[in-house]
């Protein structure tokens, strides 16, 4: 007997933002009370962000990536208890240990899920759905939560002003389930570990005492040109791999770095500026919880239609990148 093939396709997307909005304004009045300059002006033209979400003290990964997970869980029209896996992308997590995922269980009301963290910064949502991807069609798992879920201001040095105008906090989360039909279409992961310095946080927690430096520390315009050079060809692979070509894309998303990534990425692609989601303006760089996040709001706002071929690509630390190419 031959078994029939398992796929895994998106049945619901759910995000959550931290209720603290932080304009381009106030984030340079708030630096120029410490001696920096910044401004609207200089933000906006060279990143395309206008305000970011920042989280209340109190306020961890685990609890926005839950009330994310909520309304995905929600959109699926599913139980919590339905979910066998649950995986958290996160460089933020609320612990060393136990992970994130195990935390988001717990809330949840789910005590039977497999749950880890995937570390892969802003890749990590790329990532584990790979990874939540292989698990349905070894039948591993039947209904998956990936979740990337970051409060990036935490590790932000706030008297660094290349910096911390960039990232904001947020959750974006989707629940997988096994399905005769794809799904998910096609997907490439990839990794240089030789560029590990050009945007890192390399602090550690050791005898007591946290060392090396603990916050986040980037050369911009290296990470410019590396995400510009890598993110083309792994979009061309994976269309490559289904058979498709950019003309066949409804709706591109990429990791929300920087809109100069994101047109410029469009254009060398040639796919059309409407067809790019953007939401780097309201929400900044959310690290691995971009992605899904825009995923969420373009989904919910009725851009993205059923049937629809949606390419997914997340780059950032390590360095990392890839693509998820669907149908929605
Ligand atoms: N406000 C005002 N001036 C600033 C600010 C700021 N917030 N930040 C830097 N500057 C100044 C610098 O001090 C420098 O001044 P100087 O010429 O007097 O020395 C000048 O602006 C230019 O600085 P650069 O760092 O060269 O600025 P650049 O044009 O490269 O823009 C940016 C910086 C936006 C980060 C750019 O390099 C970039 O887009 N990089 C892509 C990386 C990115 O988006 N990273 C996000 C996270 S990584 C990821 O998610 C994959």
């Amino acid at each position: 007997m031959t078994l029939a093939p398992t796929f895994s396709r998106i049945t619901g997307t759910g995000s959550a933002l931290p209720e603290r909005v932080v304009s381009n304004d106030d984030l340079a009045a708030d630096l120029a009370t410490r001696g920096i300059e910044t401004s609207h002006q200089w933000i906006v033209e060279r990143t395309g962000i206008l305000q970011r979400h920042i989280a209340e003290t109190g306020i961890n990964t685990s609890d926005l990536a839950t009330q994310a997970a909520q309304k995905a869980i929600e959109k699926a029209g599913i139980q919590a208890s339905d979910i066998d896996l649950i995986i958290v992308a996160t460089s933020t997590p609320d612990y060393i240990f136990p992970s994130t995922a195990c935390l988001v269980q717990a809330s949840l009301g789910n005590q039977t899920a497999a749950a880890f963290d995937l570390q892969a910064v802003c890749s990590g949502f790329v990532y584990a759905m790979v990874t939540a991807d292989s698990f349905i069609k070894a039948q591993r798992a039947r209904c998956a939560l990936v979740i990337g879920a970051e409060v990036f201001s935490r590790i932000l040095d706030w008297n660094d002003r290349g910096t911390c105008v960039l990232f904001g906090d947020g959750a974006g989360a989707v629940i997988l389930q096994a399905s005769a039909e794809p799904g998910i279409l096609a997907a490439g992961l990839h990794a240089d570990g030789r560029q590990q310095h050009i945007l890192c946080t390399a602090g550690q927690v050791s005898h007591g005492q946290v060392t090396g430096d603990p916050f986040l520390r980037m050369d911009g315009q290296a990470v410019f040109k590396q995400a510009v050079k890598v993110l083309e060809k792994s979009a061309l692979d994976v269309l490559a791999q289904a058979n498709m070509t950019v003309n066949d894309i409804d709706w591109l998303i990429p990791h929300q770095a920087n809109v100069r990534i994101l047109n410029f990425l469009a254009k060398k692609m040639g796919i059309h500026p409407d067809k790019l989601v953007v939401t780097l303006d309201s929400h900044a760089n959310t690290s691995a919880a971009s992605v899904p996040l825009a995923l969420d709001v373009a989904s919910r706002d009725g851009r993205i239609q059923p049937g629809q071929i949606v390419l997914l690509q997340g780059v950032g630390g390590g360095f990392t990148w890839g693509s998820v190419l669907l149908k929605v």
